[in-house]
């Protein structure tokens, strides 16, 4: 992986002075594209005051689960722990949603937003312990770069 090359893609991104949605959409083609391993990649954010996450933009299969209550699965573990969630073999896991049954394993970073958790970057891939420490960087040099865009994740 080259992560020096991702943060330039992904500054460049960013400084197009585009609406939001069409950044998170850019993101999500470009991760997709350049990383063979990464098979769905999408954004949630916080449902306005709800303690639920509701998709945003993604790209890969379409998913039933757009809308995920607080708690339920990796992605609303995520929402409530603020931290990174790495998992190897998804098979491993008790409190996961299944999106469909090609994926092996995934990741999940929290966004932050003025020190408040607003939503997080999910990642899923085909093969088992698909990310690593370096994909954990990354993603976060992107959920960080993200956060400084203009947007209220409440008009979503
Ligand atoms: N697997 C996630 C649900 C979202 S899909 O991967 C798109 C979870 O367990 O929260």
């Amino acid at each position: 992986m080259n992560t020096e090359n991702i943060k330039l893609e992904i500054d460049s991104i960013c400084k197009k002075k585009t609406d939001i949605n069409t950044a998170l959409q850019s993101i999500c083609d470009y991760l997709e594209a350049e990383l063979k391993t990464y098979t769905w990649v999408g954004f949630y954010f916080k449902n306005g005051d709800k303690p639920e996450l509701k998709l945003s933009k993604y790209t890969g299969e379409e998913t039933d689960h757009t809308i995920i209550p607080f708690g339920k699965g990796i992605c609303g573990q995520v929402a409530l722990s603020n931290k990174n969630f790495v998992v190897d073999d998804v098979k491993a896991q008790d409190n996961y949603i299944a999106c469909n049954i090609h994926v092996k394993s995934e990741i999940v970073i929290p966004m932050f937003k003025n020190g408040e958790n607003i939503g997080q970057l999910d990642i899923d891939s085909n093969i088992v312990n698909a990310f690593d420490k370096q994909d954990e960087e990354i993603l976060e040099y992107i959920c960080k770069k993200v956060s400084e865009l203009e947007f209220d994740y409440r008009e979503f």
